[in-house]
């Protein structure tokens, strides 16, 4: 729709609203994109009443648009996901992370020259400060890859003051060659952040990036390279690991690229920005659902105990791990790919027996009212885990092989927030429902309220308490 139509769709389309505890009336003009209709919230300020403007009430933002973007598309209705308006099922098939990064960031796909200028400089990022190195090794046997990571990237924000606003001023950002230098740090260090933190848990060095490797190649090279003289990770597990990337790499307003957004409207560094997204994805709501998929097929062990399992989720006592969106009311169009890729990979690796129980369970659950009721489908982290681990990944990594694509799409956020100029710091308003005014009681005139104090105690502190102390 043309702008002219448009606006003469506005002026078409509004809400006439009656306040009645005031009597009056305003209208609100609907405006219309290709996701949804919808109205300003400002606009419902102008009903006042008793001093206080009209709010709209919308926890977990369930149906609330926050910010306008041209990065990716989605109806989750029909099962459809589109990055800068492609198909995902072409760019699965045809194209290269790589190049979905800078279709992601930049808004085009590249000409060949710029494809190979862009690859280029993201190679020349792949190495980390040593002295960044050296702090990722202090971290303890057992830290989580995901720890690591968060740590590292926060960590790193202090390598660079010079673009960062809190030192550097508040437009700092504004230099387009500054931003660009800070993407292909973030997303030419990542796989190289990502697999110390794997070496790290495996007990090896750290190994330095191949000059001569594609960004996915590279990945598999660092994670596993010892001593051989050439490695050359095998080319269909590159390529089945570049699709999922590719999958990975953006998907709108997610938990997480919702808090790239938030971060960066206080102007803080984008290193920290992208640090706090990889906290948001962590959550096994959110990326770390691939990882707690695996630990839900685990704890069923056998087909014989999907009906108890099921049994459970009905009855609210556990989740389905890697089923239900938040915006797809049908089949993830990324797992239908996921689902294709694991078969490819099997033959390879061999068959990973947690599939079968995948399969069944998908099969189950789909033909059971309480999932069609609810429009609960599989999502892409419902087979991804099951091939990281066919690829012999150990499960906690799961997460850092959803961040490593996702900085695209968050960068890609960053740059289009920074240009935005609708945006502004992010400050939603609350429900107050806590005490009325009162006073300070001093500390021996108190009642006393029932206030749950206690936390749990390992045996070791048990035993402690039980010595005598002087
Ligand atoms: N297992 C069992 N019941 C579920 C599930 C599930 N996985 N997901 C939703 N439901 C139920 C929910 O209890 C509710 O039932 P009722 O209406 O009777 O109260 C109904 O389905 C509707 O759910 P909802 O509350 O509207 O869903 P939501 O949009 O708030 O939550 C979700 C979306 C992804 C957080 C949730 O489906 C979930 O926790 N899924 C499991 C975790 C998971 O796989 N997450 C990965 C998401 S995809 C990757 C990404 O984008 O991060």
């Amino acid at each position: 729709m043309n702008r002219l139509a448009l606006y003469a769709n506005q002026l078409a389309h509004h809400l006439t609203i009656t306040d009645n505890r005031t009597g009056k009336t305003i209208e609100v003009p609907i405006s219309t994109s290709r996701e949804s209709d919808f109205i300003h919230a400002t606009k419902l300020g102008a009903l006042q009443y008793q001093g206080q403007p009209l709010r709209v009430y919308d926890p977990g933002y369930m149906n609330t648009i926050c910010c306008t973007s041209k990065i990716s598309y989605i109806d989750g209705d029909k099962g459809i996901l589109e990055y800068r308006g492609i198909p995902i099922e072409e760019l699965a098939e045809k194209s290269t992370f790589v190049e979905v990064a800078y279709l992601l960031i930049n808004g085009e796909l590249p000409s060949k020259s710029q494809l190979q200028e862009w690859d280029e400089k993201l190679r020349k990022h792949t190495f980390i400060h040593t002295d960044a190195s050296q702090m990722m090794k202090s971290f303890r046997y057992d830290a989580h890859p995901m720890g690591m990571l968060i740590s590292t990237l926060a960590a790193i924000s202090t390598f660079h003051p010079e673009v960062n606003p809190a030192l550097a001023g508040e437009g700092v950002y504004k230099n387009q060659d500054i931003v660009n230098k800070q993407i292909y740090r973030i997303l030419g260090s990542l796989p190289t952040i990502a697999s110390n933190s794997f070496r790290n848990r495996i007990g090896r060095e750290h190994n330095m990036p191949h000059e001569n490797m594609s960004y996915v190649e590279n990945f598999l090279y660092m994670l596993d390279k010892l001593n051989e003289k050439e490695y050359k990770p095998h080319p269909k597990i590159t390529r089945a690991l570049e699709v999922l990337f590719i999958l990975h790499a953006e998907h709108e307003l997610n938990c997480s690229t919702a808090f790239v957004r938030h971060l960066s409207s206080s102007g803080v560094d984008i290193y920290t920005a992208i640090a706090g997204a990889a906290g948001a994805l962590y959550g096994p709501k959110h990326g770390g659902a691939n990882e707690a998929v695996l630990r839900m097929l685990e704890e069923i062990g056998d087909l014989k105990n999907i009906p108890q399992f099921i049994k459970d989720v009905k009855d609210r006592k556990k989740l389905l791990m890697g089923f239900g969106h938040r915006v797809y009311k049908n089949y993830d169009p990324r797992a239908k790919i996921v689902k294709q890729i694991a078969y490819q990979v099997f033959e390879i690796t061999g068959k990973e027996p947690l599939i079968e129980i995948a399969i069944e369970l998908e099969k189950i659950a789909l033909s059971d009212p309480y999932f069609i009721q609810r429009k609960l489908y599989p999502n892409v982290d419902f087979y991804s885990g099951v091939i990281y681990r066919a690829l012999g990944f150990p499960t906690d990594m799961f997460p850092v092989l959803f961040t490593i694509p996702r900085v695209a799409g968050w960068l890609a956020h960053w740059k289009e927030y920074l240009n935005d100029k609708e945006n502004n710091i992010v400050r939603p308003r609350q429900n107050y429902v806590g005490p009325e005014k009162r006073n300070y009681v001093p500390v021996d005139q108190r009642k006393e309220f029932p206030i749950y104090l206690e936390s749990n105690k390992s045996s070791r502190q048990k035993r402690r308490e039980t010595a005598t102390l002087s």
